[in-house]
């Protein structure tokens, strides 16, 4: 017997102020259309002042527990991939874990930025398969409106504020189950860096350098070129390692950067679009919470079930990037 990790239950939470790109139009120079055609963003989500990244965090981690069935007591480990912490100290994990009642686990954020959620559930996993844990939390939260230039047109369209969970539990499985037997729970993980790209992603300001918050600034077409290849290349790894088909996967969920990097992964690596699990129209770009989010809705309205084939992947500053192929 092996010990292996498992998805036993997702939530996500989103603020409940709605902001439209004809919104965004009487802001900065831009147009619906311009949004629309080259993101696929329609709306998104904004905070109020009064909220903060561990409320969003708190809330969806609250709905991933329920949906596992599982208590607060029953958490043992929390992780909060976030690049939008509510303080510089201490982690908005600790925060978290006092808002769900919670004082004697391991608890730590993760800075990945929109890679942030499979680095996360990349590290749960391997704390549940040494066996010194045996229920994650595992929480992508994001308050990316607080970090935009308002003036700057090339970013601000683009992100939007939410939150979602995973609660990952360990379990005991067969050595000889192979994974494309049925094997439920993280089948393989992959998680990427490569620094010298820094500049092509990056938020202008922070403690150490200029003791300012900053702001986030980026070279869209330059990131947009590196995406497919790197993403592409990830998935493949995780598909050679457990001897699966890209083309035998149930349900596609990306990190939701833009429709167009999407559809070129699709392409690329012959995927169907019915495959794909796209909430970008609703969403924007949530940074870590995206894949969570995506994957939420997606069991919510009843596309992934126990069983399903799911690839998740994103890529983000770094830059960071990785893919994670999993049973639900
Ligand atoms: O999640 C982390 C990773 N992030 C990503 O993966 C994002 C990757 N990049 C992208 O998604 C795309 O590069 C963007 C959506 C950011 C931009 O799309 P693009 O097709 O690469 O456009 P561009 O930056 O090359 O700009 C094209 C034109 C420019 O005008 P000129 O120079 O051709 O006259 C921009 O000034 O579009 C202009 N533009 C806008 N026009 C109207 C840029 N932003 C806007 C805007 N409204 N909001």
């Amino acid at each position: 017997m092996t010990l292996r990790s498992y998805v036993a239950g997702c939530g996500a939470h989103l603020p409940e102020k709605v902001l439209t790109n004809d919104d965004i139009t009487k802001i900065v120079d831009t147009t619906d259309d311009w949004i629309q055609g080259r993101t696929g963003i329609s709306e998104r989500r904004i905070v109020e002042d009064n909220e903060f990244t561990s409320d969003l965090a708190a809330a969806a981690a609250k709905k991933a527990l329920e949906n596992a069935g599982k208590s607060a007591s029953d958490v043992d480990l929390i992780i909060v991939a976030t690049a939008t912490p509510d303080l510089t100290f201490p982690a908005t994990a600790a925060i978290v874990q006092a808002k769900l009642g919670i004082s004697n686990c391991t608890a730590f954020d993760l800075q990945a930025v929109c890679s942030g959620f499979i680095y996360a559930v990349s590290t749960a996993d391997k704390f549940l398969r040494s066996g010194s844990h045996k229920c994650a939390l595992v929480i992508g939260a994001e308050t990316f409106s607080r970090i935009l230039d308002w003036e700057d047109r090339t970013t601000c369209v683009l992100f939007g504020d939410g939150a979602g969970a995973f609660v990952m539990t360990a379990q005991f499985v067969d050595d000889d189950m192979s994974e494309q037997q049925g094997f439920s729970g993280i089948i393989e993980t992959e998680i990427q860096c490569d620094g010298q790209y820094v500049d092509l992603l990056y938020v202008d300001g922070g403690v150490s350098r200029t003791q300012t918050t900053g702001h986030l600034r980026m070279q869209g077409n330059k990131v947009f070129r590196q995406a497919i290849e790197r993403i592409s290349s990830a998935m493949v790894t995780v598909c050679d390692r457990s001897g699966i088909y890209p083309k035998d996967i149930d349900w596609f969920v990306p990190h939701q950067a833009n429709e167009r990097i999407i559809h070129g992964i699709v392409t690329k690596l012959e995927l169907r679009s019915e495959q794909v699990v796209s909430t970008i129209a609703k969403h924007g770009n949530t940074s870590a919470a995206s894949i969570p989010l995506a994957y939420s809705t997606a069991v919510e309205d009843g596309r992934i079930k126990s069983g399903d084939l799911v690839m998740l992947e994103a890529m983000g500053g770094g830059l960071t990037w990785g893919a994670i192929l999993l049973r639900a």
